[in-house]
């Protein structure tokens, strides 16, 4: 397993994970029509080169065995000491073998390097699977926020926060853990 910056040519391999990912997991917590503006819009080929090159996100791709298998986005937020986990997506066969967990670690370690104490996230708020691996992942739900993001389409979701400068604290899932 590696984990490394994604380069300008891996970014049309990052969009096909996005795809693959989202039409896979999400259409039991987000409408499809949602699910197609959304992935048009963070991940058309246009979309992503300009916000790689402005500085505005940097992509890590994780990789098993030479195999594109997941990715991490990132990026600095207005506030000083915060920094942002944007995106995290493992392929569906992937998932809850341990790899989100590495990308999150990853990130940390970015943030960390970077002398920011907070990395924060948000996540829709019915994305249980999502929210109960963050949870064991060290994040705390810190608060719910609404997000329109245009086409009449609305995101709702919650920001959770993970300390960086102490070890995390573990909050109870306010989920029935299925495993
Ligand atoms: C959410 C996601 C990024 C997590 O990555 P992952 O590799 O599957 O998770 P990990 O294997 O690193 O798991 C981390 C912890 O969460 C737990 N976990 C993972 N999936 C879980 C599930 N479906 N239900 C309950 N717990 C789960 C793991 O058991 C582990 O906890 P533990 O070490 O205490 O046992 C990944 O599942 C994914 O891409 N999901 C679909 C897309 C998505 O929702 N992305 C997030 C958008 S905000």
């Amino acid at each position: 397993m590696e984990i490394r910056k994604a380069h300008p040519t891996d970014l049309p391999i990052i969009a096909s994970l996005a795809r693959l990912t989202w039409r896979h997991c999400y259409p039991s917590i987000v409408d499809r029509g949602q699910i197609e503006y959304m992935l048009a819009q963070r991940y058309s080929p246009e979309a992503m080169l300009a916000s790689v090159a402005s500085g505005q996100l940097t992509y890590e791709l994780l990789t098993v065995d030479g195999e594109p298998t997941a990715f991490a986005a990132h990026s600095p937020t207005p506030l000083p000491s915060e920094h942002k986990l944007q995106q995290l997506y493992v392929r569906p066969e992937w998932q809850d073998r341990g790899l989100g967990r590495q990308l999150i670690h990853h990130v940390s370690a970015i943030a960390r390097a970077a002398a920011k104490s907070t990395l924060v996230l948000t996540v829709n708020r019915r994305n249980l699977q999502a929210i109960e691996s963050y949870l064991r992942s060290g994040f705390v739900i810190r608060e719910s926020a609404d997000f329109d993001i245009g086409n009449g389409f609305v995101m709702e979701d919650y920001v959770m926060t993970r300390r960086l400068d102490v070890p995390p604290l573990s909050q109870p899932s306010p989920y029935p853990c299925e495993s």
